[in-house]
């Protein structure tokens, strides 16, 4: 762009935020009432500027309270009928983990968000809403979607054109439901599998986390993020959550700052290179000090060195847990450099707070602008103010076939053969196979965490194919005969022997030592005593220590969290597919080895047969 042509497009902006502040002010600030206004489109000040210089004159026109609204993110389930929105000029609205309009179907959904888009069009700015969820493997809240294995299973894939390409599913089932943003991919990097969220990560490795954390951003963004299927990703926690102490959730993360830098921001190096568009900050303390409070990570490390040019977004209701009372909290935070808060409950006290932090001189009007920018540059990018309502016209492909073929082959590539003593693949010598562990046969216990509920459930919880169901029809084409359950008949030639977690997510999900269960002990003992050949298959959100087991079993999988698409599992035990799968993490022989013993490595970091 030559000098002149930037003069003239200056003048034309300043020009039409003239126009547009002359309009609004002889309206007096008008208020439509909910429901009236429609999708009916103001432009700021002109589609054809670029949504610097919109969200520039938007900014300019604003008041106090209408920017820190945009700056507030509040849960769905605190809105009650949807007012505050419009009185509070909310900027966004989340569902948390579980969070559903009820009916929870893609319509239920699609409803609910065009309500409040309605709400945030009734306002005098008609600034449209963003709303927000954790689309973290498939459209999870949602009954019916398509559910992709957890991260750790595709960190095994090593593969970023199926990363990317479930990123693109996940962002087209979204946005089918009206959802513009997920907070999603993590890149975290966990160092120890007590984490409770071990499984959200690719990879303890930070340069496959880094290649395959690029890979979902451009799936779920695609080249041109105002494309109606394309959704607003984010990278997670900023930074160091993977490295905390013992792997204690929401802990406190003791490194040199030469080992966060190369170890846990590296991957987003690779995000901020893809053109992500949000990062959220962690709950982690990194040596002691909260991640949120931290003006040293977000603001000179994250915008400065890494150079973010993005939305900064808070963890839900983190801000609270800096010192003091809740202004100083807000005080630090937003100076920090965190530009949207998840709140995200009670937006009359954050909202007053903030008013009164910028009037009282505590918080500069600098740093509020900085912030809303950021926001509202994202709304115009995104085409939010030409088509702020949900387009529905995808929602059919909500789990279609086409869509669970890609996350059934994710779940073939994501599976590892970590023994195999000559069980694997089923051959032409087994009659019959008899399958033990009630996880064989549980969708809801192969999804995991993240999945319809936020802590995810056993049973029934959504549409798929459990590993059973998969392996019964294959055994059926074969002419194998099949039985489940605690007896083991006298006629079987291979047990399959399925065990491993129940669903968990952050913070119920952290253990001393991850190792199998009551029941699951029972499982191994009757297939241990039956004599005959054991093929066991772990279900689970991290490497268990299975030392004792192990020597029992002639051959082991290791599925991870495969989703709903459980006969992929059954395919690589019968060989229809090659296994390709390599840990992502070291499987480690005792909870010894997190004090440094080479020698407690049970199979090493990128092995799979
Ligand atoms: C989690 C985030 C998540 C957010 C919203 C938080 O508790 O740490 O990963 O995006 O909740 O559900
Ligand atoms: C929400 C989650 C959130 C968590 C944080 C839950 O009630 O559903 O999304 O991450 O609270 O504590």
């Amino acid at each position: 762009m030559t000098n002149l042509t930037r003069s003239l497009l200056l003048i034309r902006t300043l020009f039409l935020t003239l126009v547009l502040t002359l309009t609004l002010g002889c309206q007096g600030g008008i208020q439509n009432s909910p429901g009236t206004s429609g999708p009916e489109i103001i432009p700021y000040p002109d589609p054809s500027l670029s949504p610097t210089e919109r969200a520039r004159a938007l900014l300019s026109i604003m008041t106090l309270e209408e920017k820190i609204g945009q700056m507030t993110q509040i849960e769905r389930v605190y809105l009650q009928d949807g007012s505050p929105i419009a009185q509070f000029h909310l900027g966004s609205v989340l569902s948390g983990g579980g969070s559903t309009p009820n009916p929870n179907t893609p319509a239920g959904w699609a409803d609910m968000i065009d309500e409040y888009q309605d709400q945030a069009l009734s306002t005098r700015l008609r600034i449209p809403l963003l709303y927000g969820t954790d689309a973290v493997h498939g459209h999870n809240n949602l009954m019916g979607a398509t559910i992709f294995p957890h991260n750790i299973g595709l960190g095994a894939t090593g593969n970023p054109q199926l990363v990317e390409e479930i990123a693109r599913i996940t962002a087209i089932e979204a946005t089918a439901t009206g959802i513009h943003w997920t907070f999603a991919p993590s890149i975290s990097v966990p160092q120890n599998i007590r984490w409770g969220r071990t499984y959200e990560g690719y990879s303890e490795d930070p340069e496959l986390t880094a290649l395959l954390g690029a890979a979902a951003v451009r799936g779920y963004q695609g080249q041109d993020i105002s494309a109606p299927d394309r959704l607003i990703a984010t990278a997670k926690h900023f930074l160091g959550d993977g490295g905390t102490t013992e792997g204690i959730d929401q802990g406190d993360t003791q490194v040199s700052f030469e080992t966060l830098r190369t170890l846990h921001a590296r991957p987003y190096i690779d995000a901020i290179e893809a053109g992500v568009k949000t990062i959220m900050v962690s709950f982690n303390s990194w040596n002691g000090i909260k991640l949120h409070g931290s003006r040293e990570l977000i603001t000179d490390l994250l915008r400065g060195e890494l150079g973010f040019d993005g939305l900064i977004l808070s963890d839900w209701g983190a801000v609270k847990q800096l010192p003091g009372n809740e202004k100083d909290q807000i005080e630090k935070a937003i100076l920090a450099g965190i530009d949207m808060v998840m709140v995200p409950d009670d937006f009359r006290g954050f909202t007053r707070s903030l008013i009164d932090l910028v009037n009282q001189g505590r918080v500069p009007m600098e740093r509020i602008d900085d912030a809303v920018f950021w926001i509202l540059r994202l709304k115009f990018a995104l085409g939010l103010f030409e088509s702020p309502m949900v387009d529905r016209s995808q929602a059919e492909t909500i789990g279609s076939p086409d869509h669970r073929a890609v996350a059934r082959q994710a779940v073939r590539e994501s599976l590892v053969v970590l023994k195999n003593n000559g069980v694997l693949p089923i051959g032409d010598s087994v009659q019959h196979i008899h399958v033990i562990g009630t996880k064989a046969n549980d969708i809801g216990v192969q999804s995991g965490g993240w999945t319809i509920t936020w802590q995810g459930r056993r049973g029934t919880i959504t549409a798929g194919t459990t590993i059973l169901e998969g392996m019964q029809s294959l055994a059926t084409d074969r002419g194998i005969t099949l039985s489940s359950g605690r007896t083991i008949p006298e006629n079987t030639d291979l047990v399959l022997l399925v065990v491993g977690e129940l669903p968990y997510a952050e913070f119920e999900g952290d253990t001393d030592e991850p190792r199998l269960k009551t029941d699951d002990v029972e499982f191994h003992r009757i297939a241990r005593e039956s004599n005959k050949p054991i093929a066991t298959v772990i279900i689970s959100g991290r490497p268990l220590i299975i030392t004792e087991e192990i020597e029992h079993w002639d051959g082991l999988v290791a599925a991870w969290l495969p989703g709903t698409e459980g006969d992929g599992v059954a395919e690589i035990l019968f060989g229809v597919y090659e296994p390709t799968g390599r840990l992502s993490f070291t499987w480690p022989r005792s909870m010894k080895f997190y004090e440094l013993d080479e020698a407690e490595i049970l199979f090493p970091l990128g092995f799979g047969l």
